[in-house]
């Protein structure tokens, strides 16, 4: 747990939190007949110091509700309706360039495959020197010495000779470090990594996760950790929410979420984690396909593939379910989650 959390204790969090989307809609398309929502009614906190995941099967929504909130949406898709508070700011609200400054200094953001990110002419010690550089009037002297310890903090042995390298001369898992170096040159407070380990071996994976819980312990920096992976987020998040075609249809403690899931998506999801031991045959997936956007079925989206589904879940929205007692915060989407 973060400095900054302890200080407040988990019992008393502050009343607004650092990252908070409430009702976000990301839609394709804009006249009515092409329509496509991505993004449906999301909603979703951080707060500071916290490492929240997000997970979910590829085409759920998660990297566009990320890059709604970096305001990096791609062409032809906007943010329809919802708001997005960072930091007591209204995102959405902001012009262009006051956005651009905020990105980097205050959230950023790493992908999947750092080498669209790093330059492949410049030196990487020179790209963080740069980008420090940008954000930061801080001396030669100063810069230099800031971006080596950055580089050891993300785990480069020998900074000083690795800061030389260009990017093509490293391995996936060191880019990756890299990138995060770079990601949290200016002490953002909040980083947002879009499923940083997927390209990478297990045993790298494993050393990235460490690498993001020790930037989180040590900077107090809030991660937003993006995975389809629900074992990798339960080794490093406080809290998940799970995303399926486009909505939040559950959310907790890592803990709840793998001991006590109220959602049989979350559950179904559960059983197609990768295991160590592949004797017993290839990961089994959840049968059948998500829905194709903008086909939503009247119901529950899930249902076609659920295995707990009733007649009614096809045919009426599934209410929200709250854990009652505690302030946990657990909720599910679902007629059979009470
Ligand atoms: N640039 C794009 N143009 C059209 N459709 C897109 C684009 N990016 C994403 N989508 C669609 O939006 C949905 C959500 O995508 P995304 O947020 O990337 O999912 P995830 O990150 O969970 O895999 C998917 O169905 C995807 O096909
Ligand atoms: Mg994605």
């Amino acid at each position: 747990m973060s400095d900054v959390v302890a200080a407040v204790g988990p019992i008393a969090p502050r009343p607004e939190p650092l990252l908070r989307v409430d009702g976000l809609w990301v839609t394709f398309g804009a006249r009515p007949e092409n329509k496509r929502d991505a993004v449906r009614n999301v909603d979703l906190r951080v707060e500071s110091g916290e490492v929240i995941g997000l997970v979910g099967e590829s085409g759920s929504g998660k990297s566009l509700t990320a890059l709604a909130v970096m305001q990096l949406l791609p062409p032809g898709a906007r943010a329809t309706s919802g708001r997005i508070m960072f930091d007591g700011i209204d995102l959405l609200a902001l012009k262009r360039r006051a956005m651009n400054e905020r990105r980097g200094r205050d959230i950023a953001m790493i992908f999947q495959d750092p080498l669209t990110a790093l330059n492949p002419t410049i030196p990487i010690g020179r790209q963080i020197y740069d980008c420090i550089r940008t954000h930061d009037d801080i001396g030669r002297q100063a810069g230099i010495a800031r971006v080596e310890e950055l580089l050891e903090l993300v785990g480069i042995p020998h900074p000083h000779e690795r800061a030389r390298a260009y990017a093509h001369e490293l391995s996936g898992g060191m880019r990756q470090r890299v990138m995060t170096a770079l990601a949290i040159a200016c002490r953002p407070k909040l980083l947002i990594a879009d499923e940083p380990t997927t390209a990478l071996d297990v045993t790298v994976q494993a050393q990235i996760m460490k690498m993001l819980d020790r930037i989180r312990r040590e900077l107090g920096i809030a991660v937003l950790f993006i995975s389809h992976n629900l074992d990798l987020v339960s080794e490093i998040c406080d809290r998940t929410y799970v995303m399926y075609a486009g909505s939040i249809v559950e959310s907790g403690a890592v803990e709840t979420l793998f001991d006590a899931p109220r959602h049989p998506y979350t559950r179904q999801l559960l059983r197609c984690i990768p295991r160590l031991d592949w004797t017993v045959g290839p990961m089994s997936t959840i049968p059948g396909l998500p829905p194709r956007l903008g086909t939503l079925p009247p119901g529950c989206p899930f249902a076609p593939r659920c295995e707990a589904a009733e007649p009614r879940c096809s045919d009426e929205k599934p209410p929200i379910w709250r854990e009652p007692a505690s302030g946990s915060g657990h909720m599910a989407v679902c007629w059979r989650a009470a």
